[in-house]
């Protein structure tokens, strides 16, 4: 049996740090067209599934502590639209089994909402995701705050971004959600390790693309948590690259950014291997300088570092090693502050992760960055990219872009590598893809 959240502890999380005068509203993702009359397959939005587990379009639930915290406003029992879509559990088993106290049909959100909102003074919400959502509430708060008038409760006039509270605590996972994590991570080494064995010269992207998510979806997870990137050769310098439909050639490196949910909660994995089974000697020797810097970066992750201070520690790394291997020239010092790194390294070295793949929770509070605690999990991926068309570079540098990153969890202690089963040393990976 797979792991599941424990969906129950989340919400005593959330009403225990609220004000009796606390409210939180939250609205489920729409469902969206994917072409002609077909959706794309649902997935719940994070914030939604974290508190209830919910899995259906058009639901929305209302936080606030007292005797009945939760209220939910989801789609009602339908026979016709159960036989064609999906089995609904209806408001009934949103308090049977999703844990509402009170639930209702969405339909009837309006008009509930009126009555919730009076007597609060702080709603969280987050304005700007939707104007429909954001129009029906500023409907709800003038109708609201015409019975105050009445009955002199109070409307909100104090407004939180979820950023403040509900995001501050997914930033911190719980034993529950490590447990997810960690499967996750463990699914998502062993796809990294299959497409390693079978992404020899001759093989398709997409090949190696339909292993790594057969292998997601076998182990029981919900699926790849972001579109895999699969990217032979100079397509490695792409950074979104997911076309997946070249043919890896001998003599190039193979980079794979790809992770598996489990529960919807996301691993996030890349690994650049080489094709042959040998790294030639400049690919090695840009290896190596990524690998040192990630190896590096991960030593720093513990209680009390900074999140800024693991990205500067990557770009030292990595400008060092590309003066050493003459691909910039000058000061080190000179170069970073003129950001003359970023021409072969131009992307961040980690985000948060949990139930997004770039997950909630904020980098930096008050100008200063984001210290590290236990309960954080992040990504430490640092890279290089050599443009193919760098004619100033030396040819057998052009066109080779490396990536290695393991998902990090803060402990009490330093650290503990989720992904830490899928190889990345030169000589475990050239043994995985010997041919
Ligand atoms: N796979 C997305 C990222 O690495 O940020
Ligand atoms: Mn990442
Ligand atoms: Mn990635």
């Amino acid at each position: 049996m797979l792991p599941v959240p424990d969906f129950a502890a989340h919400r005593a999380a959330l009403i225990a740090r609220l004000a009796p005068d606390e409210a939180v509203l939250i609205f489920g993702a729409p469902s969206f067209r994917r072409n002609g009359d077909t959706d794309f397959k649902y997935r719940p939005d994070s914030d939604i599934w974290w508190l209830t587990g919910w899995p259906d379009p058009e639901v929305a639930v209302w936080v606030r502590p007292g005797e009945s915290p939760i209220t939910m406003f989801v789609q009602p029992r339908d026979p016709e639209m159960e036989t064609w879509v999906g089995r609904r559990a209806g408001p009934e088993g949103a308090k049977a089994r999703f844990g509402a106290d009170a639930a209702f049909a969405y339909e009837n959100l309006e008009g509930e909402l009126v009555r919730l909102l009076q007597g609060v003074k702080v709603l969280h919400y987050a304005f700007g995701a939707s104007s429909e959502q954001d129009t029906l509430l500023l409907r709800c708060m003038a109708k609201a705050a015409k019975a105050a008038r009445r009955n002199g409760l109070d409307v909100p006039e104090t407004f939180h971004r979820p950023t403040r509270l509900l995001h501050d605590l997914r930033l911190h996972k719980t034993e529950d959600e490590l447990v997810l994590l960690r499967e996750a991570a463990r699914i998502s080494a062993e796809a990294h390790v299959i497409a390693m064995r079978a992404g020899r010269p001759g093989v398709r992207e997409f090949e190696i693309e339909a292993a790594i998510e057969h292998t997601f979806r076998i182990a029981g997870g919900t699926g790849a948590g972001y579109p895999s990137i699969v990217a032979a050769g100079d397509n490695a310098c792409i950074l979104h690259y997911v076309t997946n439909d070249d043919t890896v050639q001998d003599g190039e490196l193979v980079l794979i950014d790809a992770g598996g949910e489990v529960a919807y909660y996301t691993a996030d994995i890349t690994r650049t291997w080489p094709a042959n089974g040998r790294f030639s000697a400049a690919q090695k020797a840009l290896y190596e300088a990524v690998l040192k810097s990630q190896l590096e970066a991960i030593a720093a992750v513990k209680p009390g570092a900074t999140f800024w201070s693991i990205h500067d520690g990557v770009i030292r790394s990595l400008t060092e090693s590309l003066v050493g291997l003459g691909l910039l020239t000058g000061e080190v010092d000179e170069l970073i502050r003129t950001d003359a790194f970023k021409r072969f390294y131009m992307h961040g070295t980690s985000h948060w992760l949990g139930l997004d793949v770039h997950d909630v929770g904020s980098y930096a509070r008050d100008g200063s960055s984001r210290v590290l605690a236990p309960g954080m999990v992040l990504t430490i991926e640092p890279g290089l990219y050599i443009p193919p068309d760098a004619d100033d570079v030396p040819s057998e540098y052009r066109g080779i872009g490396i990536r290695i990153e393991d998902d990090v969890l803060v402990t009490p202690t330093g650290n503990e590598v989720l992904t830490a089963s899928a190889p990345k040393s030169v000589a475990e990976l050239e043994a995985i893809c010997a041919r």
